[in-house]
């Protein structure tokens, strides 16, 4: 019995270690440590008791197994409090030196947004996109061939006066018209054939609705059995789409080189509804852009039996879009990046 004595002194030893130490300990970390220094299995005073059990005579080991749990739950149950005690205080402290004033005023930051001829752009993209055409990026230097020749627009032909040309050199020139592009698809690619194709276009003009760049986007179909009427069905969900769902389209007779027939397509006026107001000048129309059936000659060129396929094309100016959208009177204004303007105009 005298073992269990020594161990019943041994053990009141600790406690009062245990005890002593623990009042001085100020943080969470420390407890953890002196924790360890206690309870490990194999060096701390507590936790290796139990491997003193060898040694024990065997009929006092249960007694000594007893003792040495005792003093293990209250150990465990000592550095729990401390533990939990701590931790409160300690997180308590850290909420009050994180305290956000949620009464400050909030730091401005401006927020910029695409301009409107790229917002014009993307939604017109969205549109056919979701009609499954592709987009063609064309090329801004174009030779006079693609942009007037093969186009059907011969050196002597009259509508290349429509057109006032920048030229590089008697072959090379900035393109007037997306339509440049259309020869290059359809001399890469047979039909079917459904692309559209944003980009700059350059013209000696300058006024009030016109600019010397300007963007557009071209669109074309080439396939069996494409008339007028898919492109008349094509451009009323695009017109919906940017102007409102009860708009409409009316085609006029016009007449475009490469096109026959020619139309140029007008909107049903989406302010007046048809009244007559100072936008569509009293006709409740208004002229949104140029389109036709492709011309034959222009698909035999690019080695289309038009026999076999037709195709419709249309090119739309996408300032002329955004001004009339945005109620924006001098295309001037799309290109002088004046914030407080553009700033207006966020859809
Ligand atoms: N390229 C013509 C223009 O710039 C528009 C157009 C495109 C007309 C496609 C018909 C077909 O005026």
């Amino acid at each position: 019995m005298a073992d269990l004595i020594e161990l019943s002194e041994k053990l009141s030893a600790i406690r009062q270690e245990i005890k002593n130490e623990i009042a001085g300990i100020e943080n969470s970390k420390a407890v953890y440590e002196y924790r360890k220094s206690i309870m490990d299995s194999k060096t701390g005073k507590i936790g290796s008791l139990m491997r003193e059990m060898g040694k024990i005579p065997n009929e006092m080991k249960a007694e000594y197994g007893k003792k040495v749990n005792e003093i293990k739950v209250w150990a465990q149950e000592q550095f729990d409090e401390l533990d939990t005690k701590l931790k409160e205080a300690e997180m308590r402290l850290r909420y009050e030196t994180e305290k956000i004033d949620i009464t400050l005023p909030a730091k401005m930051r401006p927020k910029g947004n695409l301009h409107p001829n790229t917002q014009v752009r993307n939604q017109i993209v969205d549109i056919f996109g979701s009609m499954g055409f592709q987009i063609y990026e064309g090329n801004e230097i174009e030779t006079d061939y693609y942009n007037f020749t093969a186009l059907n627009t011969p050196d002597d032909h009259p509508a290349r006066d429509m057109q006032d040309t920048f030229y590089l050199s008697p072959e090379f020139l900035l393109r007037t018209q997306t339509s440049a592009g259309q020869i290059h698809v359809m001399e890469a690619q047979k039909p079917p054939i459904k692309i559209i194709s944003p980009g700059k276009v350059f013209r000696s003009d300058d006024d009030a609705t016109h600019s010397p760049m300007f963007s557009q986007m071209e669109g074309l179909v080439v396939d069996k059995g494409i008339t007028l009427c898919d492109l008349q069905g094509m451009l009323n969900v695009f017109v919906q789409k940017i102007f409102g769902e009860d708009t409409r389209t009316r085609l006029r007779p016009s007449y475009f080189p490469f096109t026959e027939p020619s139309v140029e397509v007008d909107v049903s006026c989406f302010q007046c509804h048809g009244a007559g107001c100072k936008l569509c000048k009293g006709t409740g129309w208004i002229e949104v852009l140029g389109a036709g059936v492709v011309n034959k000659k222009v698909l035999e060129g690019c080695g289309i039996d038009s026999n076999e396929y037709s195709g419709i094309a249309f090119g739309i100016g996408i300032e002329r879009i955004a001004m009339l959208k945005y109620g924006i009177n001098n295309i001037k204004l799309l290109f002088e990046s004046d914030l407080r303007v553009l700033d207006q105009i966020d859809d």
